[in-house]
């Protein structure tokens, strides 16, 4: 799988999950003994072994497991700074507010272009080396028009998923005018970062923007062709989740506060041809040592779940989507199934992604051979490297077969 137009051939898979229920065992389309085809980047075949059809090479999978590759629809890394005393002091009892934000704020715009690119590449070679070959990118640790607009060149130096996300708090310059904030990230803010993204996120929470300001933000930016998509429910129970649902976005992130009917417009949002997902984000519930969501109870009602890592100084600095299938499964009620499953198709489902987050013909070849025998061994080895190679696009990104 190189730059030679040819097919290849990865044999000996144990456990091949595909997600295509179609194909195979269950919602995560198990195939034991299975083999996949790669051609032009993409799946050209996936299925039994016995039945593989010829190819110009083969790697040797040699009895381990191939999932797709992670889709992480949610991170925020480009950003400059420290918060690890703040972690730290959350482990002593302290509660995580929204208000840390303003010190990754600081320290990012005293940052040059430069480091910040730095920083955010380094945090994808250490993403994709865990597995994670699609990753979003959230702008928001600028809150100036300038700032917002360098984060979001950055990131669309490192992924095409890019979210503009000047609303995450209000700017310190303006605590005592929110609605100037709002007006500045509905204006010439918008103006400068709408070309440059494909989602607009706001952070509808108690210490962060409220409903109306939230609907103010998200309106603007479907009115300039982006798309929704909402951090809500994450310190407590609110109108974020409903919100994100009236929008239609992709998704509403965390999760971690539902009331009843919370959970039912998420259940009534899964059944739309364009849903909205409910993305768990359990490295931020470990991290800031709240309660975990319960995904068992989301899942059993009809909504949709994915898992991202949320990866970013404050609330949870993991960009390891293994970890957080093994504490959605220990903490959060999900199986490995649907913890594998929430945290590949889920994700693009999340993205609104139909290329990623399965392995069945037309796929991007975005593959991960773990040194496991099956997928059931990332919850049940937490903590223990098992991305053994990762290819994106056919293309071996990071490891070796
Ligand atoms: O998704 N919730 C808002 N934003 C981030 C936290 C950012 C921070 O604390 O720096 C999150 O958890
Ligand atoms: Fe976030």
């Amino acid at each position: 799988m190189n730059d030679v137009p040819e097919s290849v051939l990865v044999d000996d898979i144990a456990t091949l999950v595909t997600n295509d229920p179609s194909r195979g065992r269950g919602e995560v389309g198990e195939i034991r003994d299975a083999a996949l085809v790669v051609e032009d980047g993409r799946v050209a075949w996936s299925g039994p072994r016995a039945q593989a059809p010829a190819a110009d090479a083969r790697i040797d999978a040699a009895g381990r497991c191939v999932i797709p590759g992670f889709v992480d629809s949610h991170s925020h890394i480009v950003f400059a700074g420290d918060r690890s005393r703040e972690f730290a002091a959350r482990m002593s009892g302290r509660p995580y507010s929204a208000g840390g934000i303003r010190t990754t704020v600081a320290a990012t715009r005293e940052a040059t272009d430069a480091d910040l690119l730095a920083g955010a590449r380094r945090l994808v070679r250490e993403a994709r080396a865990q597995g994670t070959t699609t990753l979003e990118v959230k702008s928001g640790y600028g809150l100036t028009v300038e700032d917002e607009e360098r984060c979001l060149a950055v990131a669309s130096r490192v992924t095409d998923e890019v979210t503009f996300l000047g609303a995450h708090v209000v700017a310190p310059e303006y605590a005592d005018d929110p609605r100037g904030y709002v007006d500045l990230v509905t204006g010439p803010m918008l103006d400068a970062c709408a070309p440059r993204a494909r989602w607009i996120d706001v952070f509808c929470e108690r210490g962060a923007f409220d409903e109306d300001a939230s609907r103010r933000v998200l309106t603007a930016g479907m009115e300039r062709g982006l798309l929704p998509r909402v951090h809500g429910n994450q310190l407590g129970e609110g109108p974020g989740v409903r919100l994100a649902v009236e929008m239609g976005a992709a998704s509403v992130d965390h999760c971690t506060y539902l009331a009843a009917e919370d959970v039912d417009a998420l259940v009534q949002a899964a059944g739309r041809p364009e849903p909205t997902v409910a993305t768990l984000l359990p490295g931020v519930d470990f991290s800031t040592r709240q309660a975990y969501p319960d995904a068992r109870a989301l899942i059993d009602a009809g909504a949709l779940v994915a898992l991202a890592s949320d990866c970013n100084p404050g609330s949870c600095f993991t960009s390891s989507l293994a970890f957080c299938v093994a504490v959605a499964v220990r903490d959060m009620g999900m199986t490995p199934d649907e913890a594998v499953w929430a945290a590949t198709a889920g994700g693009a489902r999340a993205l609104r992604r139909t290329d990623v987050g399965h392995l069945a013909p037309g796929a991007r070849a975005d593959l991960v051979l773990l040194d496991a025998p099956n997928h059931l061994y990332l919850a049940y080895r937490p903590g223990v490297p098992q991305v053994a190679a990762v290819w994106k696009d056919g293309e071996l990104v990071s490891g070796r077969p």
